[in-house]
């Protein structure tokens, strides 16, 4: 126990503890939500799904995994949706954008086989890299150069090799050139893996997301799309071909031997993904909003996470606290989520937010 005692002491001595926080007071302004096109305050929206939803008299459990009672007409309607809209042999649903990265990265690399990834992914693609049996090998952030070095030297001592990056990476907004992945990928016959969780919603014309806005989504053997973000809902999906489907309905754990999703929720997810297409407005309003608020704090526009990097726990938190006081709502992101020295405000605005409210942010984040 003393033990335990002993680590809490620790994050506290270096401001990293972490609490779970209260329920956000209706006064402040939430600028931290990934509900980046403003679908979860959408009265419209829910109004006229609830209206569906009676008629069809949906579950609200699956009560069992996929792979026993809990398959419904619901994931296979999802999935058939998703599959066409990205043009893709297949689509494969998870519980979670958690559930998909660490069941499917863990199931499909063994030990012949090699990931290499970019050194900035989320937690849950480094979880299903650490779960996998494959050899691990890290490249400096978005530098493709050493990428490159990496595969020169090792692509033929493996059977296969798994390329894996976010497509708009969580924490520092910026984009990983998918392009040149695909390039590199053709070269030295890899398998491609694109986290897609913050893109999907808000870049493409149909809002399916970073490689759609280049063209090149079918040119990616996995694409990672998340519901619980621009879309409002939860779940995640792969786009990737048919026998890869297959080889993980029989292999990936987090599919298999969990409760599948609600078919009440997919039914909201199917709703909402069905009219993605039609969201530009709110996909133009948002970056109209963002490229002002970066200008505002004098920083580079990259995407709609804009990163404030501040250097310090401590800092980060006073900021933090300070823009409370101001009714603005931020949390601080600190180490393990960020590199350490790298504690920040991540701001993450959506597009119903008014401008004229949030402006007087630049003096508030200035205060001592
Ligand atoms: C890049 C990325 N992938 C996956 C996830 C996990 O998605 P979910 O919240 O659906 O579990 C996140 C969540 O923050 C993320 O940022």
């Amino acid at each position: 126990m003393q033990k335990f005692k002993n680590k809490i002491i620790e994050l506290k001595q270096t401001e990293n503890f972490r609490k779970l926080p209260e329920k956000i007071s209706n006064n402040l302004i939430n600028l931290c939500s990934n509900d980046y096109l403003g679908l979860n305050n959408d009265k419209k929206l829910y109004d006229d799904f609830l209206t569906l939803l009676y008629k069809k008299n949906r579950k609200f459990s699956s009560c069992s995994s996929r792979l026993l009672s809990g398959n419904s007409i619901e994931h296979y309607e999802l999935e058939e949706l998703i599959a066409s809209k990205y043009k893709s042999q297949a689509c494969l649903l998870y519980n979670s954008g958690y559930h998909a990265n660490v069941g499917i990265l863990s199931a499909l690399a063994e030990k012949k086989d090699l990931i290499i990834s970019d050194k900035l992914i989320h937690a849950s693609l480094i979880d299903g890299i650490r779960l996998s049996k494959a050899t691990v090998a890290r490249y400096k952030h978005s530098d493709y150069f050493h990428l490159e070095k990496i595969l020169l030297k090792s692509r033929d001592d493996f059977e296969n090799v798994f390329i894996v990056s976010e497509s708009i990476f969580s924490m520092d907004g910026d984009t990983a050139d998918l392009k040149k992945l695909i390039e590199l990928k053709n070269k030295y016959k890899c398998f491609l893996y694109i986290d897609e969780a913050h893109a999907v919603g808000v870049r493409g014309k149909n809002g399916l997301g970073y490689a759609e806005e280049l063209g090149v989504k079918n040119e990616i053997d996995f694409i990672i799309g998340t519901f619980g973000k621009a879309m409002a809902s939860i779940g995640a999906y792969v786009v990737c071909n048919n026998i890869f489907k297959q080889y993980l309905v029989n292999h990936s754990r987090t599919l298999i031997y969990t409760t599948a999703l609600p078919p009440v929720n997919l039914a909201w997810s199917k709703y909402i993904f069905e009219q993605l297409h039609s969201f530009n407005d709110r996909r133009k309003k948002l970056e109209i909003l963002n490229l002002k608020f970066a200008k505002l704090l004098n920083l580079d526009y990259r995407s709609h996470i804009i990163p404030y990097i501040i250097g310090s726990n401590k800092d980060a938190i006073k900021a933090s606290e300070n823009l409370k006081q101001q009714g603005l709502y931020v949390l601080p992101v600190r180490y393990p989520t960020v590199p350490k020295g790298t504690a920040r405000l991540r701001f993450t605005l959506n597009a119903n937010m008014d401008f004229e409210k949030i402006k007087h942010i630049k003096t508030a984040i200035n205060k001592k």
